[in-house]
């Protein structure tokens, strides 16, 4: 676990036609909300909203040593859309939206500034999602986003067979914290730089309006 904080986002596609009336479903809903959570959720985005809270919230919780499992419910988002706990465990939350996606960023409290964007995919989801990190961290601690490389560890047991990712320049790793998302046309990257390697950017806490890239 690192001491200097860690990140989860989660971007959803808000115009994948095969989403768009998952909040009218009362056992998809149910599934993902709990009671209080439910009697917020009349729209697609207020659903996707406290989904993709979830799931950057479980990216963060992982991190810090964490097996949530398959247990949206369990985490719990405020009515403000503001913060994130699961158990015992209070998480900051940002959520950013316009009428194509929603984009939700998580970090542990205390963390130095929280760095965040999304954008549209170019190309393999993937390959965009790591593209846009490098450029956010190049911004971030300076230099070049051509030197950055994201990579992700084989580990047993995940349930993917590869541990979250981290970032790499010149073949070392670099000190922060990051976090991937892609879904449908949408890609999005997050990172929290450790503080004695770079200039950043504060993370703006009100949600951005329509724009193809924004910076919470
Ligand atoms: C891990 C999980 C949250 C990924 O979310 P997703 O919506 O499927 O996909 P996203 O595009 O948003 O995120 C994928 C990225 O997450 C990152 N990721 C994968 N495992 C991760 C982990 N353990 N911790 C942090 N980040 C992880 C990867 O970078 C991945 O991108 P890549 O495949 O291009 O490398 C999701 O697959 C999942 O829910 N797994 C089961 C765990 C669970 O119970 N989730 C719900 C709890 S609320």
């Amino acid at each position: 676990m690192r001491d200097s904080g860690v990140v989860g986002n989660d971007v959803v596609d808000l115009t994948d036609p095969a989403i768009a009336q998952h909040h009218n479903r009362e056992r998809f809903v149910s599934r993902v909300c709990g009671v209080e959570e439910r009697a917020r959720v009349v729209t697609a985005f207020d659903l996707w909203a406290h989904f993709a809270a979830k799931e950057a919230a479980y990216k963060a919780l992982v991190k810090l040593g964490f097996s949530p499992g398959f247990a949206h419910r369990d985490i719990r988002v405020s009515a403000d859309l503001r913060a994130v706990r699961w158990r015992e465990n209070e998480l900051e939350l940002s959520v950013a939206f316009d009428e194509q996606c929603v984009h939700a960023v998580t970090w542990s409290a205390r963390s130095p500034p929280v760095l965040a964007r999304v954008a549209r995919a170019r190309g393999e989801e993937g390959a965009a999602a790591r593209a846009l990190l490098c450029e956010l961290l190049a911004e971030g601690i300076g230099g070049s986003a051509d030197e950055l490389k994201v990579v992700r560890d084989p580990v047993a047991g995940a349930w993917d067979g590869f541990g979250p990712p981290r970032v790499e320049r010149r073949g070392a790793t670099i000190e922060a914290d990051v976090s991937l998302s892609h879904d449908g046309r949408f890609v999005a990257a997050a990172a929290i730089v450790g503080n004695e390697i770079g200039r950043l950017t504060p993370l703006r806490l009100v949600p951005a309006r329509p724009a193809p890239t924004w910076a919470h």
